[in-house]
């Protein structure tokens, strides 16, 4: 086995089967792959650090682990995206693109960290065309007005939201 590190990064508030997409495939191209989850106080989260990190953890446990070789595991972290990667060894991060509205902010960020720490490359992969549009933010407006979103996200997440709203 290499050690090719990979840190998947985002806020993941909460995890929908977007980034679910993403993280199977991220698995592929390294040896191990770490979910880092920030903590984005400044985003106002619908679930608090310690949330989110369960229920990655639960998806992956349930729908993941069995089916990839490279090993998962999941972190929280409230660092530079780029300290962190390099704290834990990755020489990439791995970022999702769905339409071209998101090209400019991942561009921006990419450059950024490339910058703050040249070894470390940003690698981004296409969304499934059946998540093109799926975002956290749509997820959880959907939510509060009472849709469905059971095929949006993971079904633990479904329920992880049900049961904070009706809190
Ligand atoms: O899922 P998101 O919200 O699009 O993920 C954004 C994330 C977590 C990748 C970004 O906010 C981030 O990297 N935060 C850590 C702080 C940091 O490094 N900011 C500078 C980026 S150039």
């Amino acid at each position: 086995m290499g050690n090719r590190i990979a840190i998947y990064p985002g806020t993941f508030d909460p995890l929908t089967l977007g980034h679910l997409d993403i993280l199977r495939r991220a698995a592929t191209v390294c040896d191990e792959l770490i979910v880092g989850v920030a903590e984005n106080t400044g985003k106002n989260p619908l679930f608090t650090v310690e949330e989110r990190i369960k229920l990655v953890q639960q998806v992956i446990e349930n729908e993941v682990k069995n089916d990839v070789s490279a090993n998962i595991k999941v972190m929280g972290f409230n660092n530079l995206l780029v300290e962190f990667a390099h704290e834990q060894g990755a020489s990439m991060i791995i970022r999702g693109l769905r339409a071209v509205s998101d090209f400019e902010y991942e561009f921006q960020m990419a450059s950024a960290n490339k910058r703050l720490h040249h070894s470390i490359e940003t690698l981004f992969l296409m969304a499934a065309e059946q998540q093109h549009f799926v975002a956290s933010r749509l997820v959880k407006e959907v939510a509060q007005y009472g849709g469905e979103i059971r095929s949006f996200v993971p079904e633990i997440v479904a329920n992880a939201i049900a049961e904070k709203l009706n809190a």
